[in-house]
């Protein structure tokens, strides 16, 4: 059946405004790094998406890698665009990366200007659109000069493949480097995507300063922490959970004691607030205002339900914060949580 998307799908959601960009996000919008692989079921995907999109989520992210196999989870999202979202392509915003591992040899993975291009004309081909509204450089990479995996993100704008371009996990040192080489070749850097969660705050140490003073937005990844912030792990690892999958990236053994006090203490407050734990993570991390974005992931279209239900409660009182931060603190997960490595 032709998919009609809901005539109400732009009432409820919240859009922010990307740095200090015309381009505005989504408070909420959907990754596809698991369950929308080759191997997972299309038709519950699907389902996800087309929900997502009812509810007000614009904005897709995708990277050259996601799936198993790598590269599968923009053939899936191609064809979602063929049948369902394809007619509504300047409604959207899909993001695309570059930066891991994607074929062999030394032009496979990292940041040179022969990766880069490659990897997002290969993206452009497995997606089928003709252009990426956001492009990144998923890693920064050590042997290549900042330059010229800059200078690539820049000739993919000025190639008509991006629109806008965008940075992840980079320090704050690296931002502020790759921003100004940026702005000198004219493609301002739009967004920085970071790991920020209740888990996970690296981010407030010095990138989100460097964010504010030169205008860029962010959009924070695993802000659930791959689900740990989420009421699923109270009473052990349900067989269906990521924790318990073998493709998935959390692995059972960051589940630690520690990690679970702070899971409980946390679930506790967000009971007080009136909010599954789940949507507390998420209004959390949205509190930040050089936050643009929530990046959730999800398995099942109630998930994505439940996380668009944060918005009815965006605010916190100082207590509540202060409450929060006796268990928001850096844990040994975190030292898991702030590499990108695992993507
Ligand atoms: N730039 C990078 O290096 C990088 C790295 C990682 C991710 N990302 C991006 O960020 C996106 C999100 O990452 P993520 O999937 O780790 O995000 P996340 O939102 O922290 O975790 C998503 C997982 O949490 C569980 N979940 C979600 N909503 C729930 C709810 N309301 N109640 C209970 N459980 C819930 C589900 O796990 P179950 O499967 O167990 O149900 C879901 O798959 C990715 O798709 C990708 O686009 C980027």
């Amino acid at each position: 059946m032709t998919y009609v998307p809901a005539a109400d799908r732009y009432d409820r959601m919240k859009y922010n405004r990307c740095g200090r960009s015309g381009l505005q996000l989504p408070a909420i919008s959907l990754g596809l790094w698991h369950n929308f692989g080759g191997i997972d079921a299309y038709e519950n995907g699907l389902a996800m998406v087309r929900r997502a999109f009812d509810l007000g989520i614009t904005h897709f992210d995708l990277a050259n890698n996601y799936g198993p196999p790598p590269g599968s989870a923009e053939e899936t999202f191609s064809r979602m665009l063929a049948t369902d979202l394809g007619n509504h392509r300047d409604e959207l915003i899909v993001s695309n990366k570059a930066g891991y591992r994607m074929w062999p040899g030394p032009y496979g993975e990292w940041g040179s200007r022969k990766y880069v291009i490659a990897s997002a004309d290969q993206s452009l081909k497995r997606t089928g659109l003709e252009y990426f509204d956001i492009f990144y450089s998923h890693r920064f990479d050590p042997d290549t000069p900042l330059e010229e995996t800059m200078m690539a993100l820049d000739t993919l704008v000025r190639q008509g493949k991006a629109l806008y371009v965008g940075i992840s996990s980079y320090s704050a040192d690296k931002t502020a480097e790759a921003a100004t080489i940026l702005k000198e070749l004219g493609t301002p850097c739009l967004i920085h995507q970071p790991s920020y969660s209740m888990l996970n705050r690296w981010v407030e140490d010095e990138l989100l300063g460097v964010l504010e003073e030169m205008g860029i937005g962010s959009i924070a990844f695993s802000p659930l922490a791959q689900g740990m912030l989420t009421d699923k792990y109270l009473s052990g690892i349900p067989d269906d959970s990521r924790a318990a999958s073998d493709t998935g990236s959390l692995k059972r053994g960051m589940l630690t004691d520690d990690a679970l006090a702070k899971i409980h203490g946390l679930n506790e407050i967000a009971q007080g607030r009136g909010q599954t734990l789940a949507q507390m993570a998420l209004a959390w991390v949205l509190r930040d205002e050089h936050v643009t974005s929530v990046l959730i992931g999800a398995s099942r279209v109630s998930q994505i339900e439940d996380s668009v239900g944060a918005l009815e409660r965006l605010d916190f009182t100082m207590e509540e914060l202060a409450e929060i931060d006796k268990f928001a603190t850096e844990s040994e997960i975190n030292l898991w949580a702030r590499s990108s490595e695992n993507d």
